[in-house]
């Protein structure tokens, strides 16, 4: 190598070096400020205004093209990219659906360092959701109960606003459609019901922007509880979504609450059908997942994300893996706090893993910093790349 060329390419790697080192000193320095400062402020807000307030920053920070400012929280490592189903991922960490129920936090959610966003989950019409509170913070257990009942602004809507993204976001930062029924007393029957997904999916199959569908079953805040979650009713919805020969690969949303012969049923089914992945799980019902189940009265309505949904979800994946091993993509869901909780998930067989709660309790933060922690869990283990530590627990 000439010298000049030499000096240029050691100043390549020096300066990224440095971006490394600063970057981690930003991000601590963001941990503290942000549970110091930031989070006690957010949490004297109710949740759902909370919520409303970040979205509204979001759509702010875009119009002032300000975005660009978040990238100093994040971390890229080669060893964390994968191509999974033709879709280039640049780390295994992405927000799960419900965050971002309207699709307006893409650009953000890329520029924090996550690898993909599952959007929605969105339905065919628009969708009031169910009064509110919507949400509950239960700081001591680490998780938020959910009743928001599936409110969104509708298929036809959330695609406009997809469209309105410059393509080239979608760069290596997969987006994938949580598509679940319309939550009113109309679509309460199966007929109904499917019909809705399929009017969805039709229209997203026509506007071709989302590479990947995530079919939300398990939502268990609706009319007529969760339709689709026993083997005979997923078949009759499958093969209603087999028939639309849809382009895009399809993840199916994994009901929690249900023992292992009944999961794997659900799964039985999957596996004659066109289902690419499983995204594994929805939030939890059983409220003894809590440590302290008083901390929640019986008259609230809702659903547990966070730190009850761990093992739970662990659990199903590790069995799910066990069963099927690469059948199946898997997304890992529930409870991911920290690169330890992602790699456990990854470990147990899933190829992705996806997070609201704890971008809400650790901040955006986290993201770099789970990625940077799962580089340093690759090099105590011994792998190359985070390819080699999928179901790696499977052979031990
Ligand atoms: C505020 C909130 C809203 C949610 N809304 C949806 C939704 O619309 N569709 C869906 O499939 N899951 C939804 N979920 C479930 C999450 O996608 C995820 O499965 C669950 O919260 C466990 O992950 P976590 O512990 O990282 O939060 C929601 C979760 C939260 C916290």
């Amino acid at each position: 190598m000439a010298n000049c060329e030499c000096q240029r390419y050691c100043g390549h790697i020096w300066a990224a070096a440095e971006n490394c080192r600063m970057k981690r000193t930003v991000r601590k320095i963001s941990r503290s400020g942000y549970q110091k400062l930031a989070k006690p402020l957010l949490f004297r807000q109710h949740p759902d205004k909370a919520h409303e307030n970040m979205i509204k920053t979001a759509r702010l920070l875009h119009q002032m093209r300000g975005e660009n400012i978040l990238r100093v929280w994040n971390y890229k490592n080669p060893r964390l990219e994968q191509e999974l189903l033709g879709l280039k991922f640049k780390n295994p960490l992405g927000m799960s659906a419900g965050l971002d129920k309207n699709f307006d936090l893409p650009p953000i959610a890329k520029r924090i360092g996550l690898g993909f966003e599952i959007g929605g989950s969105t339905t065919a019409q628009v969708c009031a959701g169910n009064p509110r509170p919507w949400f509950r913070r239960l700081p001591s257990e680490k998780s938020i109960v959910v009743n928001v009942g599936l409110a969104n602004n509708g298929i036809t809507r959330n695609i406009e606003r997809i469209q309105k993204y410059p393509r080239r976001l979608w760069h290596d930062f997969p987006l994938s459609v949580s598509v679940a029924k319309t939550n009113n007393l109309e679509n309460a029957s199966d007929r109904e019901a499917i019909a809705d997904y399929c009017d969805s999916l039709r229209q997203l199959e026509r506007a071709g922007y989302a590479p990947l569908y995530e079919i939300n079953i398990s939502c268990p805040n609706t009319y007529g509880g969760e339709p689709f979650t026993t083997p005979a009713r997923l078949e009759k919805l499958l093969n209603a979504i087999d028939d639309l020969h849809l382009t895009r690969p399809i993840f199916i949303k994994m009901p929690t609450d249900k023992k292992w012969l009944d999961f794997a049923k659900l799964l039985e089914v999957a596996d004659r059908h066109k289902v690419a992945g499983l995204t594994i799980g929805n939030l939890i019902k059983d409220r003894l997942a809590l440590q302290n189940p008083k901390v929640l009265g019986d008259n609230i309505e809702g659903n547990l994300s966070g730190k009850p949904a761990q093992k739970i979800t662990t659990d199903l994946i590790y069995k799910t893996y066990g069963k099927y091993r690469s059948r199946f993509i898997i997304i890992g869901v529930g409870g991911v706090f920290t690169a330890e909780d992602a790699y456990e998930k990854i470990r147990a067989g899933a190829s992705l893993v996806a997070m609201v709660t704890a971008l809400m309790f650790e901040g955006p933060q986290v993201v770099g910093e789970i990625n940077e922690g799962l580089v340093k869990l690759l090099d105590r283990d011994g792998f190359q790349n985070i390819t080699e530590a999928v179901g790696s627990a499977h052979r031990r």
